[in-house]
């Protein structure tokens, strides 16, 4: 059977992270040629590997790109498009976390955080939508968090972007929708990736306790895999949500009804 994204051509940002890396993993499995743009090198580069090894046949290109610099996210953008000659979906995952409480946020912290987490997909969908166009249409999602609908202390930077990017999708979906391109995007709550628990380990935390730390979190009592966050994206790229755009899914067990 062809897979749900057979003949189709992904460009994933963010591709060398945890959720990124899992996504484009699940859409090679799922037959998508796949970009995998991030502007870590060694990340990329082993994510690409890894996803080579595991998905026989699996057509993966890494992309080093810094996406909050315009001009590399359209070089990204056109390097994946010389490279398989066609662009049909786009998933902004790309992101940074700031941990500064916002009365004692500057100003250089939030052009960063901005750039990232903002700019960089306004900038990818920028130079991705022409060839979306030209392909008759396409997919693209975002990924946002569960607290760019709920409110806490000490992260409102981050908060603030992944608010920004719900309001970017519904407007970009109601933008695109006459070019055939459906926008959404996700929420994931708190999902397990190597970021994580490579922090969690600099405090002195092991991933077991990390992991025990989420009992009470959200309404499944554990954090996610991100496997389970790239299947709702997955579901958004291909045609099994044709009728869905502008949509904001929350992929948090719960956690945003607490
Ligand atoms: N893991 C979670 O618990 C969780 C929860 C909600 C939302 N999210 C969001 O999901 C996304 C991925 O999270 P993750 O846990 O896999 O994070 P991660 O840190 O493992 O991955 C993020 C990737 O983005 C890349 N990146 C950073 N700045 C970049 C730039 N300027 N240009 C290109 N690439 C850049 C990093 O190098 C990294 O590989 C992020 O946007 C995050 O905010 C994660």
């Amino acid at each position: 059977m062809p897979g749900r994204l057979a003949n189709r051509t992904a460009l994933i940002t963010g591709g060398g992270g945890g959720i990124g890396a899992a996504t484009g993993r699940l859409f090679a499995e799922e037959g998508a040629a796949v970009a995998l743009v991030d502007s870590d090198p060694a990340g990329v580069e082993s994510a690409a590997e890894a996803i080579r090894k595991a998905v026989h046949g699996a057509a993966v290109r890494p992309v080093v790109a810094d996406g909050a610099q315009e001009t590399d996210a359209r070089r990204a953008v056109d390097d994946a498009v010389a490279h398989f000659g066609a662009l049909h979906c786009v998933v902004n995952v790309a992101g940074i976390r700031l941990y500064t409480p916002l009365v004692e946020a500057d100003a250089k912290d939030w052009e960063r955080i901005l750039g990232v987490n903002v700019l960089a997909t306004a900038y990818t969908c920028k130079a991705a939508i022409p060839h979306l166009r030209a392909a008759g249409g396409g997919t693209i999602v975002n990924v946002s968090s569960v607290y760019g609908v709920m409110g806490r202390a000490g992260m409102g930077q981050y908060d603030t972007t992944k608010a920004a990017l719900l309001g970017f999708t519904r407007a970009l979906a109601v933008e695109e929708a006459p070019h055939r391109i459906r926008v959404n995007v996700v929420c994931p709550g708190g999902t397990i990736t190597p970021y994580h628990i490579r922090r969690a380990a600099e405090s002195g935390v092991s991933e077991s306790q990390l992991r025990a730390s989420r009992q009470r979190d959200n309404l499944l009592g554990r954090f996610a895999e991100p496997r389970e966050v790239a299947y709702p994206i997955l579901f958004f790229a291909c045609e099994e949500s044709s009728f869905i755009t502008g949509a904001t899914l929350m992929v948090d067990a719960g956690r945003s009804i607490l």
